[in-house]
Protein backbone atom coordinates (compact mmCIF):
# COMPACT_ATOMS: atom_id res chain seq x y z
CA UNK A 1 0.00 0.00 0.00
CA UNK A 2 1.61 3.62 -1.17
CA UNK A 3 -0.45 6.46 0.73
CA UNK A 4 0.39 9.44 -1.09
CA UNK A 5 0.09 13.30 0.15
CA UNK A 6 0.84 16.28 -0.67
CA UNK A 7 2.14 19.53 1.36
CA UNK A 8 -0.57 22.05 2.15
CA UNK A 9 1.05 24.91 1.06
CA UNK A 10 0.43 23.96 -2.33
CA UNK A 11 -2.94 24.18 -3.72
CA UNK A 12 -5.57 22.82 -5.99
CA UNK A 13 -3.56 22.83 -8.67
CA UNK A 14 -0.52 20.73 -7.26
CA UNK A 15 -3.42 17.80 -7.07
CA UNK A 16 -3.67 17.76 -10.82
CA UNK A 17 -0.05 17.09 -11.21
CA UNK A 18 0.20 14.30 -8.40
CA UNK A 19 -3.17 13.07 -10.53
CA UNK A 20 -0.99 13.18 -13.81
CA UNK A 21 1.86 11.33 -11.79
CA UNK A 22 -0.58 8.62 -10.27
CA UNK A 23 -1.78 7.87 -13.72
CA UNK A 24 1.84 7.19 -15.06
CA UNK A 25 2.81 5.28 -11.76
CA UNK A 26 -0.61 2.97 -12.10
CA UNK A 27 0.03 2.26 -15.70
CA UNK A 28 3.59 1.27 -14.78
CA UNK A 29 2.53 -0.89 -12.52
CA UNK A 30 0.22 -2.30 -14.89
CA UNK A 31 2.69 -3.42 -17.46
CA UNK A 32 5.10 -4.71 -14.82
CA UNK A 33 2.34 -7.11 -13.79
CA UNK A 34 1.15 -5.64 -10.25
CA UNK A 35 -2.53 -5.02 -10.32
CA UNK A 36 -3.33 -1.48 -8.35
CA UNK A 37 -6.24 0.14 -6.67
CA UNK A 38 -7.01 3.93 -6.55
CA UNK A 39 -8.28 4.56 -3.35
CA UNK A 40 -9.03 8.85 -2.28
CA UNK A 41 -11.41 7.45 0.81
CA UNK A 42 -8.86 6.66 2.39
CA UNK A 43 -8.66 10.38 2.84
CA UNK A 44 -11.61 10.83 4.88
CA UNK A 45 -10.07 8.77 7.24
CA UNK A 46 -6.40 10.47 7.46
CA UNK A 47 -5.75 9.94 11.51
CA UNK A 48 -5.17 6.53 11.40
CA UNK A 49 -2.90 6.88 8.89
CA UNK A 50 -1.20 9.52 10.48
CA UNK A 51 -0.79 8.13 13.47
CA UNK A 52 0.41 4.39 12.52
CA UNK A 53 2.83 6.04 9.73
CA UNK A 54 3.61 8.88 11.47
CA UNK A 55 2.55 11.36 9.05
CA UNK A 56 2.58 15.31 9.74
CA UNK A 57 -0.11 17.57 9.77
CA UNK A 58 1.39 19.20 7.09
CA UNK A 59 0.83 16.82 4.73
CA UNK A 60 -2.54 16.44 3.17
CA UNK A 61 -3.43 12.95 2.65
CA UNK A 62 -4.83 12.79 -1.12
CA UNK A 63 -5.22 8.78 -1.88
CA UNK A 64 -4.10 5.24 -1.26
CA UNK A 65 -2.58 3.25 -4.06
CA UNK A 66 -3.10 -0.54 -3.18
CA UNK A 67 -0.66 -2.83 -5.10
CA UNK A 68 -0.05 -6.25 -5.21
CA UNK A 69 -0.28 -9.11 -7.59
CA UNK A 70 -4.32 -10.40 -8.58
CA UNK A 71 -5.60 -13.25 -6.85
CA UNK A 72 -7.85 -14.54 -9.88
CA UNK A 73 -9.26 -17.45 -8.11
CA UNK A 74 -11.02 -14.47 -5.40
CA UNK A 75 -14.40 -13.56 -6.57
CA UNK A 76 -13.89 -9.69 -5.89
CA UNK A 77 -11.25 -9.69 -8.39
CA UNK A 78 -14.11 -10.53 -11.26
CA UNK A 79 -15.11 -7.31 -10.84
CA UNK A 80 -15.06 -5.00 -14.10
CA UNK A 81 -16.43 -1.89 -14.80
CA UNK A 82 -17.81 -0.77 -18.31
CA UNK A 83 -16.57 2.48 -19.93
CA UNK A 84 -19.36 4.77 -21.28
CA UNK A 85 -19.18 5.50 -25.36
CA UNK A 86 -16.48 9.03 -25.98
CA UNK A 87 -19.47 10.94 -26.70
CA UNK A 88 -20.81 10.49 -23.48
CA UNK A 89 -18.62 12.68 -21.68
CA UNK A 90 -16.83 14.47 -24.53
CA UNK A 91 -18.43 17.16 -27.12
CA UNK A 92 -16.74 18.18 -29.43
CA UNK A 93 -17.02 21.76 -31.24
CA UNK A 94 -16.75 22.20 -35.02
C1 LIG B 1 -7.62 8.81 -7.77
C2 LIG B 1 -8.62 7.71 -7.65
C3 LIG B 1 -9.23 7.47 -6.43
C4 LIG B 1 -10.16 6.43 -6.29
N1 LIG B 1 -10.74 6.22 -5.08
C5 LIG B 1 -11.64 5.24 -4.93
C6 LIG B 1 -12.26 5.01 -3.67
O1 LIG B 1 -11.97 5.68 -2.70
N2 LIG B 1 -13.18 4.02 -3.59
C7 LIG B 1 -13.53 3.27 -4.67
O2 LIG B 1 -14.39 2.39 -4.55
N3 LIG B 1 -12.94 3.46 -5.87
C8 LIG B 1 -12.02 4.43 -6.02
N4 LIG B 1 -11.44 4.64 -7.24
C9 LIG B 1 -11.79 3.75 -8.33
C10 LIG B 1 -10.98 2.47 -8.29
O3 LIG B 1 -9.62 2.69 -7.97
C11 LIG B 1 -11.01 1.77 -9.64
O4 LIG B 1 -10.59 2.68 -10.62
C12 LIG B 1 -12.37 1.27 -9.92
O5 LIG B 1 -12.64 0.22 -9.03
C13 LIG B 1 -12.52 0.78 -11.37
O6 LIG B 1 -11.54 -0.13 -11.70
P1 LIG B 1 -10.89 -0.01 -13.14
O7 LIG B 1 -10.26 1.35 -13.18
O8 LIG B 1 -9.90 -1.13 -13.18
O9 LIG B 1 -11.98 -0.19 -14.12
C14 LIG B 1 -10.49 5.64 -7.40
C15 LIG B 1 -9.87 5.86 -8.63
C16 LIG B 1 -8.95 6.87 -8.75
C17 LIG B 1 -8.29 7.10 -10.09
Amino acid sequence: MAIVGIDRRFELYAALDVGCWLQSVLLLATSQGVATCAQASLSLFPDIARSILGIPDDVKILFGIGLGYEDTSARANDCRTTRQPLEANVRFLR
